[in-house]
């Protein structure tokens, strides 16, 4: 039987599609805004994906439609000065990554597909990334090149900034260089990813707010500005310790030279008001990571819990990046038993994220629809909103 993506293909270009590009979601486990600041941050690849569908054309041309009707289909020529769509349109995605990946690797030829997405839009879960990582792999296929998965997805972070957003560096490399069965620390600069198994029985659910949170739209001022004050507070506290600004570039090149309390000392004496609860997230985000990444390995699901909840309040108070919905699915995921909830990914809207033992996670689901979902006006089915995120592959493209 055809998928809908092959009749969908077949309808639109009258010929079968040759090759399927896929690429994950992903769900932020712990270390929010904190990628843009240097500093290592722990997501995980979700069964949530952008499929792309497609076959390479002789031209430079890329015609490209989607499953979804609310996204008109689009057409532009391959090169390494595409001028952009108005601001907001999902096309700007495919521009960026075709740009993006003609400029490092000069390929020629185009392609035609058709692209349907599992992940949730302007949801937290990087639909966007997904949708450029899998749109790259397109392109890289149909001009029978291969980069290597984390060159890859180094060049897709900067890529992306076409849209406009200054995002950092983590959506692209877990969807490009996840790994089934775990979660990631993932480092910049240079890129790495590192596969941490998710212990059995650990669950992760996902929640939505029913808030949409754009990257490329409304969510954009509030994320470029909480990244410029991220970086005049380093700047600042660099000054007072009398560090050189060309050496100290980033707050993992600021906590190289001093210990967390040190900095976060520092802080205290020379930033005030928003400048110093967006330092103290990062400092303290930080430092929750490595200690995440060590509870995981240890198999202590209420220290990671705990850190979850740390992240969140922080997240909530310092970075002001939650908003009421994320409060109150965090809280009742907590009342359904969950060891710890955060909001993930940007906030401003989009998901949360709960862990809890497989035994619980029936409650805590329970929890979240009686409380929040009952009595929203939500559409489609509750399965899009709410999910038990499994640790996935990260993307890859193969001959249909
Ligand atoms: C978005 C960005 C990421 C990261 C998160 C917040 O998803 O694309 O680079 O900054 O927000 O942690």
């Amino acid at each position: 039987m055809q998928t809908i993506l092959e009749t969908t293909f077949g309808e639109r270009y009258g010929t079968p599609p040759t090759h399927l590009a896929r690429a994950p979601g992903r769900v932020n486990l712990i270390g929010e805004h904190i990628d843009y600041a240097g500093l290592p941050v722990f997501p995980m690849a979700i069964q949530r994906e952008v499929r792309i569908a497609f076959r390479p054309r002789e031209d430079g041309l890329v015609l490209a439609a989607t499953t979804d009707p609310a996204y008109a289909p689009c057409h532009f020529e391959v090169g390494r000065d595409i001028e952009a769509y108005e601001d907001g349109d999902w096309g700007n995605y495919l521009k960026a990554a075709v740009q993006g990946t003609v400029r490092a690797y000069g390929l020629e030829r185009g392609f035609d597909a058709v692209i349907q997405s599992t992940v949730p839009v302007a949801a937290g879960l990087s639909s966007s990334s997904a949708l450029v990582i899998a749109t790259a792999l397109a392109l890289s296929g149909s001009n029978d090149a291969e980069p290597d998965p984390i060159e890859l997805a180094e060049l897709m972070a900067d890529a992306e900034q076409y849209v406009g957003t200054r995002g950092g560096g983590m959506d692209q490399a877990i969807s490009s260089g996840g790994r089934a069965g775990c979660a990631a620390r993932v480092e910049f600069d240079p890129l790495r990813v590192e596969p941490v198994p998710v212990p059995t029985g650990w669950k992760f659910v996902v929640a939505h707010s029913l808030v949409q949170a754009h990257k490329s739209g409304g969510a954009r001022e509030g994320y470029n500005r909480r990244r410029a004050e991220t970086e005049e507070a380093l700047a600042r506290v660099v000054r007072h310790l009398e560090m050189r600004e060309t050496e100290v570039r980033s707050y993992r090149d600021l906590l190289q030279g001093t210990t967390s309390s040190d900095a976060l000392a520092a802080g205290e004496s020379c930033l005030e008001g928003d400048l110093l609860k967006r330092f103290r997230h990062v400092v303290t985000e930080g430092a929750r990571v490595v200690r995440a990444e060590a509870a995981m390995r240890g198999a202590s699901m209420d220290g990671f819990g705990m850190l979850m909840n740390g992240s969140h309040a922080s997240l909530a108070e310092d970075y002001e990046v939650s908003i009421p919905e994320l409060d109150d699915l965090v809280s009742l995921a907590r009342e359904g038993g969950a060891v710890g909830a955060r909001l993930t990914g940007a906030g401003m809207g989009g998901c949360i994220v709960a862990l809890a033992p497989e035994s619980t996670v029936g409650r805590v689901v329970d929890r979240l629809a009686g409380g929040f979902y009952s009595g929203r006006g939500w559409s489609g089915s509750l399965e899009d909103h709410m999910f038990v995120a499994e640790p996935s592959e990260g993307a890859s493209v193969a001959r249909m």
